[in-house]
């Protein structure tokens, strides 16, 4: 269910004075420079700020937790929050305290000394690998923390893990943060109320990433929109030559019973007519040629130009698009004017224009803050958006729903 029935609102919790526990996503994209962890793009944090904001101007004892990455063995300083508690004391202009773990004595004496008004970061919780088997005594020992649990992890929603789920599920005071309310607004309307004409745009690697997605899109679009390393395996199931494009031959014959759905459902399913092509990843520089005349030794990167076009098209006709993975490689500037040229199109329009997480959120940003700007709802989570999209109920959203009447 993709609505925020029965999910109260921070707004309704009573926060005051109370520990309050907000599950964030401050799982953000991190370079090395010069040995020292830097944030390259902080918008988990930024988006998580007028809830954390309420809560503090509302004098309750906020108590943040996230997860970092994948650590596979414990603590791995690689993995630490702490940067994110730097950024957060900038972005707030207040001090962060940050305990060296998410549970035992370390935590609960910072937890436990704050006053109404002040804030802590937990330290990684996936350094103890029962967060991700959603163990409960594992989010017993956070419960102890908190008298309130707010959850505003909108990219962890899809994962049934401790601090999302068995957590929430001890906790009688919870509900949601504005960014989870957000998330949930937007890309609930995009599944549940859309208004027609509905344009999906989907890129990215791999077809059988999408497959969910693309059975629960065929049931509500007007047009589906296929790009990216995706759209070559649709072409070469529709008999083209994609020579050394990247293809994923077992998926060949899905390809094909997708385009048959498609006319069933009297769905248009759109497909490049021109590509960019090169003779390795790695290239200077691209030439477009039709989807018939990819050359020999040659692979498909970016969508062409006369592809980008028929796209803003159906763009432009639209009321409500949703948009998931690159048209192209466009992290390399030769392969990225597809992409950018739907973030464009879709920028220009009024439609209720919707972009699910991951490659495709960062692409919009690459395409400029202006084009960024004018999008109705960028997601911060890629794969829950998705899930999401597909019509699933996601474990850390259920949680939140209240079983009695308040
Ligand atoms: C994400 O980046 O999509 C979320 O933070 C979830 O991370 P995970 O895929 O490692 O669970």
């Amino acid at each position: 269910m993709t609505t925020l029935d029965r999910i109260t609102s921070i707004r309704e919790l009573p926060i005051e004075n109370k520990r309050v526990f907000i599950r964030v996503d401050f799982n953000v994209p991190t370079e090395d420079v010069d040995g020292k962890t830097t944030i390259t793009d902080d918008a988990r944090i930024t988006e998580a700020l007028p809830t954390i904001k309420h809560a503090l101007e509302r004098g309750a004892r906020v108590v943040l937790a996230s997860h970092m990455g994948r650590p596979k063995k414990g603590p791995d300083p690689k993995l630490s929050l702490e940067p994110c508690g730097t950024r957060l004391a900038e972005l707030l202009g207040v001090e962060v305290h940050m305990p060296e773990d998410c549970v035992g004595d370390a935590a609960k004496k910072v937890v436990f000394d704050l006053r109404a008004g002040q804030v802590c970061l937990l330290e990684n919780l996936r350094f103890h690998p029962e967060e991700e088997k959603d163990d409960e005594a594992f989010a017993q020992k956070l419960a102890e923390l908190c008298d309130v649990y707010v959850d505003d992890a909108f990219g962890a929603v899809h994962r049934a893990h401790a601090s999302v789920h068995a957590l929430p599920k001890l906790m009688r005071e919870k509900g949601c943060g504005f960014l989870l309310e957000k998330e949930i607004a937007a890309l609930g309307k995009v599944i549940t109320t859309p208004d027609k004409p509905f344009v999906a745009i989907l890129g990215g690697a791999k077809v059988s990433d999408k497959l969910a997605v693309i059975d629960s899109l065929l049931e509500k679009v007007n047009a589906l929109l296929i790009g990216g390393a995706m759209a070559n395996t649709f072409l070469a199931a529709k008999g083209l030559n994609m020579q050394a494009s990247k293809i994923e031959e077992d998926k060949l014959p899905l390809a094909r019973t997708i385009l048959e759905k498609a006319r069933e459902k009297k769905v248009e399913l759109v497909l490049p007519v021109d590509v960019v092509v090169a003779q390795s990843v790695g290239a200077s520089e691209g030439r477009t040629v039709g989807v018939g005349e990819v050359p020999e030794g040659h692979m498909a990167l970016d969508i062409g130009p006369k592809s980008a076009a028929e796209f803003a098209k159906h763009v432009a006709k639209a009321k409500t698009v949703f948009w998931n993975g690159p048209m192209g490689l466009f992290e390399k500037e030769p392969f990225a004017g597809g992409t950018f040229a739907v973030a464009r199109a879709m920028a220009s329009s009024p439609a209720f224009t919707v972009v699910g997480g991951g490659d495709s959120a960062a692409a919009v940003k690459e395409a400029g803050p202006e084009v960024a700007a004018k999008m109705k709802h960028i997601s911060t989570g890629g794969g829950a958006s998705l899930e999401l999209i597909e019509g699933k109920k996601l474990p850390g959203i259920e949680v939140l729903r209240r079983t009695t009447t308040p």
